[in-house]
């Protein structure tokens, strides 16, 4: 990723309607730099169609979306390949573009992602393991810009802990943006924290928790990030 020092990602003046209602009217989005941002907001805000645009799968009706570097995308549904095993799914992106796939990369990914040697295909994984060698995926193809949406939302609360440790240390170095409902996964992991409220959606709260140490959680559960946390819930509240 040496060519992409300060990967940046912005969207300006987007305008979304859907149905004759608007989702978005002239949102600006803006970050740069290595870090994770956690994009909040209730059911239905937004959160998804906004990590579409960003990655150019959805063209808005009006606004710009600039990516000063390459972006890969962990979608909600997983979008795993049925027929496909486990390293073929991790590689599907190579094989998709005719390069060379590296199954032993593939591997070590899936290792890193605490999967080991996962034999068969999606429909036998649970919905956990469907979301870890999604997240082997979007590790596999390296990119500098990294959007996450709910990646951890089928974990139980153990598996959820290991995989936020493992998350804050794989997606280090990267400009990541991960959609959660979750305010605690966002206060442990995230170095800003953006809520998307009301509709058209606003952005109704963005902050930057105090620093945590390198690539470590902070405990969501400290007195210092507890006025965050109710600030977190009462902007994810607010009325449109
Ligand atoms: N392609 C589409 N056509 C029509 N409506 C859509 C489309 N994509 C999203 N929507 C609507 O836009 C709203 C926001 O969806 P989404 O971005 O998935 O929200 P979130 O991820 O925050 O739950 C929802 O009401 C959804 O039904
Ligand atoms: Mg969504």
């Amino acid at each position: 990723m040496g060519a992409f020092a300060a990967p940046a990602l912005s969207l300006s003046g987007i305008t979304v309607r859907y149905r004759g209602a608007a989702l978005f009217d002239g949102l600006d989005f803006a970050a740069s730099g290595a870090g994770l941002t956690a994009l909040l907001g209730t059911s239905g805000v937004g959160k998804s169609t906004l990590l579409r645009i960003a990655a150019g799968l959805v063209a808005p009706q009006t606004g710009r979306v600039e990516a000063a570097a390459p972006i890969s995308l962990m979608a909600q549904d997983d979008a795993l390949a049925p027929w496909a095993d486990a390293v073929a799914n991790v590689t599907l992106g190579a094989c998709l573009r005719g390069e060379a796939a590296d199954p032993a990369r593939a591997r070590r990914l899936l290792n890193a992602v605490g999967l080991g040697d996962l034999p068969g295909l999606p429909a036998t994984w649970s919905g956990g393991m469907r979301k870890r060698v999604a997240l082997a995926r979007l590790l596999y193809e390296d990119r500098p810009i990294a959007l996450l949406d709910e990646p951890f939302s089928a974990l139980d609360a153990l598996t959820r802990a290991d995989i936020h440790a493992l998350a804050a240390r794989l997606l280090e170095g990267r400009l990541a943006l991960l959609v959660t409902h979750d305010p605690l996964e966002a206060l442990a992991l995230a170095d800003r924290i953006v809520v998307l409220s009301g509709a058209p959606a606003k952005i109704a709260l963005d902050e930057a928790p105090p620093l945590r140490a390198h690539a470590a959680l902070r405990d969501a559960l400290d007195p210092g990030l507890r006025r965050l946390h109710a600030r977190i819930l009462l902007a994810l509240e607010r009325a449109p």
